[in-house]
Protein backbone atom coordinates (compact mmCIF):
# COMPACT_ATOMS: atom_id res chain seq x y z
CA UNK A 1 0.00 0.00 0.00
CA UNK A 2 2.38 2.27 0.99
CA UNK A 3 4.71 1.39 -2.57
CA UNK A 4 1.08 2.11 -4.20
CA UNK A 5 1.11 5.68 -2.36
CA UNK A 6 4.89 6.63 -3.45
CA UNK A 7 4.45 5.71 -6.94
CA UNK A 8 1.38 7.67 -7.06
CA UNK A 9 3.04 10.90 -5.69
CA UNK A 10 5.55 9.98 -8.60
CA UNK A 11 3.48 10.37 -10.95
CA UNK A 12 1.56 13.15 -9.89
CA UNK A 13 4.73 15.92 -9.15
CA UNK A 14 8.29 14.22 -10.69
CA UNK A 15 9.73 17.22 -10.77
CA UNK A 16 9.07 18.43 -6.96
CA UNK A 17 10.07 14.66 -6.23
CA UNK A 18 13.55 15.13 -7.77
CA UNK A 19 13.72 18.35 -6.17
CA UNK A 20 12.45 17.05 -2.52
CA UNK A 21 15.75 14.15 -3.13
CA UNK A 22 18.10 16.74 -4.06
CA UNK A 23 17.45 18.29 -1.06
CA UNK A 24 17.16 15.69 1.14
CA UNK A 25 20.89 14.39 -0.36
CA UNK A 26 22.63 17.73 0.22
CA UNK A 27 21.02 17.25 3.88
CA UNK A 28 22.71 14.04 4.23
CA UNK A 29 25.93 15.04 2.91
CA UNK A 30 25.83 18.06 4.97
CA UNK A 31 25.61 16.28 7.70
CA UNK A 32 28.53 13.46 7.16
CA UNK A 33 30.53 16.74 6.42
CA UNK A 34 29.70 18.06 9.93
CA UNK A 35 30.57 14.28 11.44
CA UNK A 36 34.07 14.04 9.93
CA UNK A 37 35.09 17.99 10.99
CA UNK A 38 38.94 18.81 12.25
CA UNK A 39 39.11 17.00 16.09
CA UNK A 40 38.87 19.72 18.70
CA UNK A 41 40.03 19.50 21.93
CA UNK A 42 38.78 21.86 24.54
CA UNK A 43 40.33 23.67 27.14
CA UNK A 44 38.25 24.66 30.31
CA UNK A 45 40.14 26.31 32.74
CA UNK A 46 39.04 29.41 34.53
CA UNK A 47 41.64 31.32 33.19
CA UNK A 48 42.10 29.97 29.99
CA UNK A 49 38.82 28.69 27.70
CA UNK A 50 39.68 27.64 24.26
CA UNK A 51 39.12 25.06 21.39
CA UNK A 52 41.59 23.82 19.67
CA UNK A 53 41.45 22.49 16.00
CA UNK A 54 43.94 19.61 15.40
CA UNK A 55 45.29 21.56 12.06
CA UNK A 56 45.94 24.38 14.51
CA UNK A 57 47.44 22.54 17.22
CA UNK A 58 50.07 20.94 13.84
CA UNK A 59 51.12 24.57 13.56
CA UNK A 60 51.98 25.25 16.69
CA UNK A 61 55.80 25.80 16.81
CA UNK A 62 57.13 23.79 19.56
CA UNK A 63 55.37 20.64 17.39
CA UNK A 64 58.51 17.92 17.35
CA UNK A 65 58.31 14.83 16.63
CA UNK A 66 58.99 12.57 19.84
CA UNK A 67 59.91 8.95 20.18
CA UNK A 68 58.28 6.83 23.15
CA UNK A 69 60.33 3.81 23.52
CA UNK A 70 57.42 1.85 25.49
CA UNK A 71 54.09 3.02 24.91
CA UNK A 72 51.49 2.23 27.35
CA UNK A 73 48.50 1.85 25.07
CA UNK A 74 50.65 0.55 21.79
CA UNK A 75 52.49 -1.64 23.78
CA UNK A 76 55.79 -1.15 21.35
CA UNK A 77 57.68 2.03 20.47
CA UNK A 78 55.92 4.68 18.52
CA UNK A 79 56.27 8.28 17.31
CA UNK A 80 54.41 10.81 17.41
CA UNK A 81 54.21 15.12 16.27
CA UNK A 82 53.78 16.40 20.06
CA UNK A 83 53.37 19.17 21.71
CA UNK A 84 54.95 19.56 25.01
CA UNK A 85 52.21 20.15 27.30
CA UNK A 86 53.17 23.25 28.67
CA UNK A 87 53.00 24.95 25.10
CA UNK A 88 49.33 24.90 25.40
CA UNK A 89 48.27 24.77 29.30
CA UNK A 90 50.23 27.80 29.89
CA UNK A 91 48.98 29.04 33.48
CA UNK A 92 48.20 25.89 36.15
CA UNK A 93 49.10 28.36 39.38
CA UNK A 94 46.87 27.29 41.83
CA UNK A 95 45.10 24.29 40.27
CA UNK A 96 45.66 21.30 42.44
CA UNK A 97 44.22 18.59 39.46
CA UNK A 98 44.37 19.03 35.49
CA UNK A 99 41.31 17.02 34.50
CA UNK A 100 41.31 14.63 30.82
CA UNK A 101 38.62 13.65 29.31
CA UNK A 102 38.56 11.18 26.80
CA UNK A 103 35.52 10.60 24.16
CA UNK A 104 34.52 6.85 25.70
CA UNK A 105 34.10 7.83 29.66
CA UNK A 106 37.70 7.55 30.81
CA UNK A 107 38.77 10.16 32.64
CA UNK A 108 42.25 11.12 34.18
CA UNK A 109 42.87 13.16 37.36
CA UNK A 110 46.33 13.93 37.13
CA UNK A 111 48.13 15.82 40.05
CA UNK A 112 49.56 19.36 39.17
CA UNK A 113 52.85 18.99 40.23
CA UNK A 114 53.28 15.27 38.41
CA UNK A 115 52.77 17.35 35.11
CA UNK A 116 55.74 19.89 36.14
CA UNK A 117 58.04 17.08 37.48
CA UNK A 118 61.49 15.21 35.86
CA UNK A 119 58.41 12.95 33.62
CA UNK A 120 57.80 15.04 30.48
CA UNK A 121 54.17 15.13 29.63
CA UNK A 122 53.28 15.76 25.70
CA UNK A 123 50.10 16.07 23.60
CA UNK A 124 50.68 13.54 20.70
CA UNK A 125 48.58 14.66 17.66
CA UNK A 126 47.11 12.15 14.86
CA UNK A 127 47.93 14.03 11.79
CA UNK A 128 44.90 13.50 9.30
CA UNK A 129 47.19 12.19 6.50
CA UNK A 130 49.21 9.71 8.74
CA UNK A 131 46.68 8.31 10.93
CA UNK A 132 47.96 6.14 13.84
CA UNK A 133 47.67 2.18 14.12
CA UNK A 134 44.09 0.83 16.04
CA UNK A 135 44.19 0.13 19.41
CA UNK A 136 42.26 -3.14 19.15
CA UNK A 137 41.33 -4.80 15.57
CA UNK A 138 38.85 -3.05 13.76
CA UNK A 139 38.84 -0.19 16.28
CA UNK A 140 39.45 3.56 16.56
CA UNK A 141 43.02 4.82 17.07
CA UNK A 142 44.45 6.44 20.36
CA UNK A 143 44.10 10.29 18.18
CA UNK A 144 43.05 12.48 17.32
CA UNK A 145 44.74 13.52 20.57
CA UNK A 146 46.69 11.58 23.22
CA UNK A 147 48.82 12.36 26.29
CA UNK A 148 52.04 10.57 26.20
CA UNK A 149 55.19 10.73 28.63
CA UNK A 150 59.05 11.16 27.55
CA UNK A 151 60.74 9.37 30.83
CA UNK A 152 57.38 8.53 32.58
CA UNK A 153 59.97 5.86 35.34
CA UNK A 154 61.47 9.28 36.85
CA UNK A 155 57.46 10.36 38.52
CA UNK A 156 56.19 6.80 38.41
CA UNK A 157 53.42 7.60 35.99
CA UNK A 158 51.27 4.91 35.91
CA UNK A 159 49.23 3.43 33.23
CA UNK A 160 45.99 5.33 34.03
CA UNK A 161 47.76 8.92 33.31
CA UNK A 162 48.31 7.78 29.48
CA UNK A 163 44.32 8.96 28.26
CA UNK A 164 43.73 8.89 24.32
CA UNK A 165 40.81 9.68 22.51
CA UNK A 166 41.26 13.24 24.64
CA UNK A 167 38.42 15.64 24.25
CA UNK A 168 38.55 17.98 27.34
CA UNK A 169 41.84 19.03 29.56
CA UNK A 170 40.12 20.78 32.30
CA UNK A 171 40.76 22.49 36.27
CA UNK A 172 39.78 20.33 39.24
CA UNK A 173 39.98 19.45 42.69
CA UNK A 174 41.09 16.15 44.19
CA UNK A 175 38.60 13.03 43.60
CA UNK A 176 37.72 13.08 47.87
CA UNK A 177 37.29 17.06 47.81
CA UNK A 178 34.56 17.01 45.33
CA UNK A 179 32.75 13.78 45.67
CA UNK A 180 33.09 12.82 49.56
CA UNK A 181 31.11 10.20 49.06
CA UNK A 182 34.46 7.79 48.75
CA UNK A 183 35.45 8.85 51.59
CA UNK A 184 36.05 6.14 54.40
CA UNK A 185 34.85 6.82 58.31
CA UNK A 186 35.85 9.97 58.82
CA UNK A 187 37.22 8.28 62.74
CA UNK A 188 39.96 6.37 60.84
CA UNK A 189 43.53 7.28 60.84
CA UNK A 190 44.83 8.92 57.86
CA UNK A 191 47.88 6.41 57.20
CA UNK A 192 45.23 3.39 57.73
CA UNK A 193 44.94 0.58 55.79
CA UNK A 194 41.66 2.06 54.39
CA UNK A 195 42.76 5.79 53.85
CA UNK A 196 45.82 4.57 51.68
CA UNK A 197 43.61 1.73 50.00
CA UNK A 198 41.69 5.15 48.84
CA UNK A 199 44.61 6.53 47.53
CA UNK A 200 44.89 3.36 45.67
CA UNK A 201 41.87 3.30 44.43
CA UNK A 202 42.18 7.05 43.11
CA UNK A 203 44.93 6.63 41.32
CA UNK A 204 44.63 3.30 39.32
CA UNK A 205 40.77 2.58 39.28
CA UNK A 206 38.61 6.21 39.31
CA UNK A 207 40.03 6.54 35.83
CA UNK A 208 37.12 4.17 34.62
CA UNK A 209 34.87 3.21 38.07
CA UNK A 210 32.91 4.96 40.43
CA UNK A 211 32.38 4.46 43.73
CA UNK A 212 28.78 5.19 45.44
CA UNK A 213 28.12 6.94 41.95
CA UNK A 214 30.97 9.24 43.20
CA UNK A 215 33.85 10.09 40.70
CA UNK A 216 34.05 11.36 36.73
CA UNK A 217 33.81 8.13 34.94
CA UNK A 218 31.71 6.07 33.79
CA UNK A 219 33.55 2.89 31.75
CA UNK A 220 32.99 0.47 34.20
CA UNK A 221 30.50 -0.52 36.72
CA UNK A 222 30.10 1.37 40.31
CA UNK A 223 32.12 -0.73 42.81
CA UNK A 224 29.96 -0.21 45.67
CA UNK A 225 26.03 -0.05 44.57
CA UNK A 226 24.45 -2.00 44.30
CA UNK A 227 27.06 -4.57 45.35
CA UNK A 228 30.64 -4.35 46.19
CA UNK A 229 32.95 -6.83 44.56
CA UNK A 230 34.13 -7.88 48.49
CA UNK A 231 30.51 -9.07 49.06
CA UNK A 232 30.20 -11.36 45.77
CA UNK A 233 33.77 -12.34 44.78
CA UNK A 234 35.55 -14.49 46.64
CA UNK A 235 38.47 -12.89 48.31
CA UNK A 236 41.34 -14.78 46.22
CA UNK A 237 39.55 -14.30 43.19
CA UNK A 238 39.13 -10.80 43.61
CA UNK A 239 42.85 -10.35 43.80
CA UNK A 240 43.27 -12.65 40.59
CA UNK A 241 40.91 -10.40 38.81
CA UNK A 242 42.28 -6.96 39.89
CA UNK A 243 46.18 -8.53 39.09
CA UNK A 244 44.68 -9.84 35.57
CA UNK A 245 41.07 -9.81 34.59
CA UNK A 246 41.22 -12.40 31.82
CA UNK A 247 42.75 -15.01 34.48
CA UNK A 248 38.94 -14.88 36.09
CA UNK A 249 36.74 -14.53 32.85
CA UNK A 250 37.20 -13.33 29.39
CA UNK A 251 35.37 -11.99 26.45
CA UNK A 252 36.55 -10.24 23.42
CA UNK A 253 35.29 -6.22 24.50
CA UNK A 254 37.34 -6.62 27.68
CA UNK A 255 38.68 -3.30 29.01
CA UNK A 256 39.79 -3.49 32.05
CA UNK A 257 43.38 -4.01 32.11
CA UNK A 258 45.16 -6.17 34.79
CA UNK A 259 47.42 -4.32 37.59
CA UNK A 260 50.39 -6.34 37.43
CA UNK A 261 53.01 -6.04 40.96
CA UNK A 262 55.16 -3.88 39.09
CA UNK A 263 52.24 -0.83 38.87
CA UNK A 264 50.48 -1.71 42.58
CA UNK A 265 52.70 -3.88 44.87
CA UNK A 266 51.23 -6.25 46.93
CA UNK A 267 50.57 -3.88 50.21
CA UNK A 268 49.05 -1.41 47.79
CA UNK A 269 46.83 -4.30 46.40
CA UNK A 270 45.88 -5.02 50.15
CA UNK A 271 45.06 -1.45 51.14
CA UNK A 272 43.16 -1.50 48.27
CA UNK A 273 40.93 -4.62 49.62
CA UNK A 274 40.97 -2.90 53.03
CA UNK A 275 39.23 -0.39 51.22
CA UNK A 276 36.86 -1.83 49.21
CA UNK A 277 35.77 -4.43 52.19
CA UNK A 278 35.43 -0.88 54.02
CA UNK A 279 33.30 0.99 51.71
CA UNK A 280 31.25 -1.96 51.73
CA UNK A 281 29.63 -1.11 54.58
CA UNK A 282 29.41 2.49 54.01
CA UNK A 283 26.45 2.47 51.07
CA UNK A 284 25.08 5.76 50.19
CA UNK A 285 24.45 7.49 46.99
CA UNK A 286 26.15 10.49 46.13
CA UNK A 287 24.11 13.58 44.72
CA UNK A 288 25.12 13.38 40.83
CA UNK A 289 27.05 16.11 40.08
CA UNK A 290 28.24 15.52 37.08
CA UNK A 291 27.03 17.50 34.30
C1 LIG B 1 40.51 1.35 31.91
C2 LIG B 1 39.33 1.28 32.73
C3 LIG B 1 39.36 0.50 34.01
C4 LIG B 1 40.25 0.61 35.07
C5 LIG B 1 41.46 1.52 35.17
C6 LIG B 1 39.78 -0.30 36.09
N1 LIG B 1 38.66 -0.96 35.66
FE1 LIG B 1 37.63 -2.36 36.68
N2 LIG B 1 36.41 -2.62 35.10
C7 LIG B 1 36.40 -1.84 33.96
C8 LIG B 1 35.35 -2.29 33.07
C9 LIG B 1 34.99 -1.67 31.73
C10 LIG B 1 34.74 -3.40 33.72
C11 LIG B 1 33.62 -4.27 33.16
C12 LIG B 1 34.25 -5.50 32.60
C13 LIG B 1 35.19 -5.20 31.43
O1 LIG B 1 34.71 -4.72 30.38
O2 LIG B 1 36.38 -5.46 31.57
C14 LIG B 1 35.43 -3.57 34.98
C15 LIG B 1 35.12 -4.54 35.91
C16 LIG B 1 35.62 -4.60 37.19
C17 LIG B 1 35.23 -5.55 38.19
C18 LIG B 1 34.23 -6.66 38.00
C19 LIG B 1 32.89 -6.16 38.35
C20 LIG B 1 31.88 -7.24 38.06
O3 LIG B 1 30.95 -7.37 38.86
O4 LIG B 1 32.00 -7.93 37.06
C21 LIG B 1 35.94 -5.27 39.32
C22 LIG B 1 35.87 -5.99 40.65
C23 LIG B 1 36.78 -4.14 39.02
N3 LIG B 1 36.57 -3.76 37.71
C24 LIG B 1 37.65 -3.56 39.91
C25 LIG B 1 38.60 -2.61 39.55
C26 LIG B 1 39.60 -2.12 40.46
C27 LIG B 1 39.73 -2.49 41.93
C28 LIG B 1 40.39 -1.25 39.73
C29 LIG B 1 41.61 -0.51 40.19
C30 LIG B 1 42.69 -1.30 40.67
C31 LIG B 1 39.85 -1.21 38.37
N4 LIG B 1 38.77 -2.04 38.31
C32 LIG B 1 40.38 -0.46 37.33
C33 LIG B 1 37.27 -0.83 33.65
C34 LIG B 1 38.37 -0.48 34.42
Amino acid sequence: MKNLIAADIHKIHPIRTLLLCGIALLLIAASNFAVAAEPVLELAFSKQRQKLARADLLRHPDVRTISVPLDVSYKRKMEYRALPLKSILRNLHGISTVQFKSNDGFVANIPTELLSGASEPWLAIEPANAPWPELKPGGRSAGAFYLVWIAPEKSNITPEFWPYQLVAISESAALAERYPHILPDRALQKDSAEYRGMQVYVTHCASCHQINGGGDAKLGPDLNLPFNPTEYFQADFLRKYIRDPAAVRHWPQMTMPGFSPSVMDDTQLDDLLAYLRHMARRKQLAADTSN
